[in-house]
């Protein structure tokens, strides 16, 4: 079956428009939105789509099944309440909102709506995170012991000057919110989740109003730790993760945007296993990696052949482990997850 999609916002709207486009048999693309209508034209013009520039007459439009929003932050939440009220589903971009409230709100909507909402995680689709699923099945991965995972992205004056970048208004956050978010839902994808937080953020790099370098450090439920360190200062950019299990040590490349879509090394601690390790590293089938991968999960949940790889509840996790994030670093203390939602930093990360 395939479902129509609507695609609100031609910036990164564009990659999500190549990943509907290798999933023809899935998706049918039928609406580009935006207010710069040049933009909008181009894209339109690979999908065969209509063009517009009204939000609101795309998500009234009955012939779309799938709002696809790729709006800046501030539009993710009411675009998605709007939506959910006509019943349509919602592809959402990160962050799905501005503060742990609103992040709730959508949870809300979503339980009286046909429309479900599905968050892009894109960094989760590929065949590095395929290869851990399949070493976990076969009890080749057991206690998760430490991480550390850097961002370390090199963004300057022309990424600064699209205007809703770098404010509290209208990004919401800075490289905790924006950034690190797909390292840190990595984390808790391989390790699970979060118990409890102590950050160090700061603003060294740009001259904009949120922090654009962080030190984190984390300790995992299971009693697991791990570090975080981001920047966007650095001279090129590099995302790594290495994942210590007390078996196994795991390696990322340092591609930035497309971690889990290169072959890591998975190092057995014992060297009498590394060949069980490498066999079932090197059958790793994963033909859609990416965006097309978040799409295509999308596409088998909606068919009902899977439940959601990336829940809403897997979204409002990561808005929580940002205000868990930005109260520790604002309070010079601890923070523990789930973090009391009568805090002030429940309404937003704005200082
Ligand atoms: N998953 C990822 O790796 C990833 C990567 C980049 C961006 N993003 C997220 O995607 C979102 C968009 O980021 P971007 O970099 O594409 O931003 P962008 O500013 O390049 O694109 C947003 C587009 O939305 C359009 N727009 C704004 N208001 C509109 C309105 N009212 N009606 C119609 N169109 C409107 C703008 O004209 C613009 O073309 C952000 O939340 C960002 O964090 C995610």
């Amino acid at each position: 079956m395939t479902r129509t999609v609507a695609i609100l916002g031609a910036g990164i709207g564009e990659k999500h428009l190549a990943a509907y486009l290798d999933l023809r048999d899935r998706f049918t693309v039928t609406h580009i939105c935006d207010l710069n209508t040049e933009l909008a034209q181009r894209l339109a013009s690979q999908a065969g789509a209509e063009t517009s520039a009204s939000l609101d007459d795309v998500i009234a439009d009955p012939a779309v099944d799938v709002v696809d929003i790729c709006l800046p932050p501030p539009l993710h939440v009411p675009v998605t309440l709007k939506a959910l009220a006509q019943d349509k589903h919602v592809i959402v971009e990160k962050p799905i909102a501005g503060s742990l409230r609103d992040a709730d709100r959508l949870a809300e909507a979503e339980a009286g709506s046909k429309g479900r909402i599905f968050p892009v995680f894109q960094y989760r689709f590929g065949r590095a995170f395929e290869a851990l699923a399949q070493l976990r099945r076969a009890g080749l991965l057991s206690r998760p012991l430490t991480a550390s995972l850097e961002t370390h992205w090199n963004r300057g004056g022309e990424y600064y000057a699209n205007p809703w970048r770098g404010t509290w208004e209208h990004e919401f956050g800075g490289v905790v919110l924006s950034h690190a978010i797909h390292a840190h839902d990595l984390l808790v994808l391989a390790f699970g989740p979060v118990a409890e937080v102590s950050a160090s953020l700061a603003t060294r790099v740009n001259p904009i109003e949120t922090e654009d370098c962080a030190a984190i450090a984390f300790r995992m439920k299971n009693g697991a730790t791990a570090t975080s360190s981001i920047t966007l200062g650095a001279a090129d950019d590099t995302s790594r993760l290495r994942l210590i299990y007390d078996d196994m040590t795991v390696e990322s490349t340092r591609l930035p945007y497309t971690p889990g879509e290169a072959t890591w090394t998975f190092q057995a601690r014992d060297p009498n296993r590394q060949d069980e390790i490498d066999r079932i590293v090197a059958a790793i089938d994963c033909p859609h990696e990416g965006f097309a991968g978040s799409c295509a999960a999308v596409a088998d949940a909606l068919d009902g052949r899977t439940g959601a790889e990336v829940s809403l509840n897997d979204a409002i996790a990561s808005i929580e482990l940002a205000a868990a994030i930005y109260h520790s670093d604002r309070s010079g203390q601890r923070v523990t997850v789930p973090i009391d939602r009568s805090l002030p930093i429940c309404d937003g990360f704005k200082p």
